[in-house]
């Protein structure tokens, strides 16, 4: 137990955090705190000699009754008895050695931080000794640091405080340095993250196209460069498409673009479909659905939240963000069904449902990124479909592309961080005929989510081009692993571990 080890120095520099989230501090040296957790994997016993007599065998009893053998996740938690420095001692199941990585460090943390926010724990002690001998040790531990950290952001703003508490963690590693820069680097992934999330969980109302460039604007003191374009620069540009899904509420639509330039490479392309609110529009939505479209501009969410994430972490990365903002609402001023709108791309569409208007912001917001990064891969993100729902739920994210090798990239960084893809097809072009235009912006039934990406593969021009329909995983209902219930901020992490891991 390096805790007991007379260490020379004791680094416990506190990580910054914001005044309610978890407080971290990585050390080499076992804080006194009420709550102690301790970890076993499945590959070797805990060594428990460094507890006092009584606490000790009140916990291996705990673990022989619970049959603990270090099942990853599970937790046997025993109360410490009358003389004991802790209130509790939670052991954690770590599993096999050989899975854990960033994935399970991540889940782990999340429910770790859970449980002991349900027992409300005030702080707790967590001794590492279970990993300090594996080579990633520090990275595991930041890791698990990170799913703590990722759980504990829950947007509350509209609620009378409560006293949750506020856990603070003191981490002992046998490499603190080591790991507080593992950590560190996890942080600013995190602040996009949490950028993400609360933008999505905020309410329709307050959270306008005008309010969402308001909040792009704010990563100007970052280094990046935002530009915004009003709904008369949209016209004399010829984005008719974005500028009619806007035309229903008063405000109208906005392009907001946030550029990171990191290096001098081609930039990388984010397009992130942004509606404010979807009412789905004269094709108004009925079902009990149209009370989380509040999430669906969760694609520009996440396209800016990955912008920043960037930008915190000053990485080696071009990257540009091109949001296309509006609220499908239903008004005297609003587009309607059998419209035909002129796209920047110079095609035209039918528009047969106004309530499939994801794809005719995205047209022109493509077209925008084209235009004027020529970038060398574009990739956009979308809460675009009920059909990627249908068919893929809200444990995958829907990817779609020609290219392989992005397929595959994506898909790795997906796994790494918990927010997984899953390829579905390109195809069924002929379906988006019109006899009045170039395109309708429906199918006639069927492959869904495959008719709207193929719908946007009309404005991807010879783009490398990868479509991310993530409908169904921005506005969890309840909380899971390192996800808590509200706006998930999904697609920040898998953006980001592909930024930085592919294209570094
Ligand atoms: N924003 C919705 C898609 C959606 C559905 C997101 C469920 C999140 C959860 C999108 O604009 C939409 O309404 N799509 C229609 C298209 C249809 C009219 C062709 C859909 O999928 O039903
Ligand atoms: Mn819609
Ligand atoms: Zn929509």
């Amino acid at each position: 137990m390096s805790g007991l080890r007379l260490s020379a120095v004791a680094i416990s520099l506190l990580v910054s955090q914001s005044a309610f989230s978890a407080q971290f501090d990585f050390s080499d040296k076992l804080s006194q705190t009420d709550a102690l957790v301790l970890f076993q994997s499945e590959n070797e016993k805990a060594s428990l000699s460094f507890l006092d007599k009584d606490t000790r065998a009140q916990l291996e009893k705990a673990l022989a009754t619970e049959a603990f053998t270090g099942t990853f996740g599970k937790m046997v938690d025993v109360l410490a008895p009358v003389d004991s420095k802790y209130s509790r001692i939670v052991m954690v199941g770590l599993g096999n050695n050989e899975d854990l990585n960033a994935s399970t460090m991540t889940k782990l943390g999340g429910n770790l931080h859970a449980y002991l926010e349900s027992k409300k724990v005030n702080t707790a002690a967590l001794s590492l000794d279970a990993i300090e001998h594996l080579a990633n040790h520090a990275e595991l531990s930041a890791q698990l640091a990170h799913g703590i950290n990722l759980r504990d952001h829950t947007f509350d703003v509209y609620k009378k405080t409560e006293n949750t508490p506020i856990v603070s963690y003191h981490f002992d590693v046998k490499n603190a340095n080591e790991t507080k820069s593992q950590y560190a680097k996890l942080e600013h992934i995190q602040k996009g993250v949490f950028l993400a999330r609360d933008l999505t969980s905020e309410i329709a109302t307050r959270m306008t196209p005008v309010d969402f460039a308001k909040a792009a604007k704010e990563l100007e003191s970052l280094g990046v460069t935002v530009t915004i374009l009003e709904p008369e620069q949209l016209i004399e540009l010829g984005m008719g498409a974005l500028e009619a899904v806007g035309r229903g509420s008063k405000e109208g639509a906005r392009l907001v673009v946030a550029h990171y330039k990191g290096n001098d490479s081609t930039p990388i392309a984010l397009v992130g479909k942004g509606i404010t609110f979807d009412s789905g529009g004269y094709n108004i939505k009925t079902g009990e659905s149209i009370s989380r479209m509040k999430s669906d501009m969760a694609g520009a969410a996440a396209a800016l939240g990955t912008v920043k994430a960037m930008a915190l972490s000053k990485a080696d990365v071009n990257v540009v963000a091109v949001m296309g903002m509006a609220a499908n609402m239903v008004s005297q001023t609003s587009f309607a069904p059998g419209d035909v709108l002129r796209t920047a791309e110079g095609l035209t569409v039918e528009v047969l449902n106004t309530d499939a208007e994801g794809r005719l912001v995205l047209s022109d917001a493509m077209w925008y990124a084209r235009k004027h990064f020529q970038p060398e891969i574009m990739v956009d993100i979308a809460t675009l479909t009920g059909s990627k729902v249908r068919a893929l739920g809200d444990r995958y994210a829907g990817i779609f592309s020609q290219d392989d090798t992005l397929v595959n990239e994506l898909t790795l960084a997906g796994k790494r961080v918990n927010e997984n893809v899953w390829r579905l097809p390109l195809g069924y072009k002929d379906m988006l005929k019109s006899d009045i235009a170039d395109l309708k912006n429906i199918g006639s039934g069927g492959p869904g989510a495959t008719t709207a990406a193929s719908f946007l593969e009309h404005f991807a021009g010879d783009t490398r081009w990868v479509h991310l329909d993530i409908a169904g995983n921005a506005l969890s209902s309840s909380a899971k692993d390192e996800v808590p219930a509200g706006g998930t901020g999904f697609g920040v992490r898998l953006l980001s571990d592909w930024l930085l891991q592919s294209k570094n």
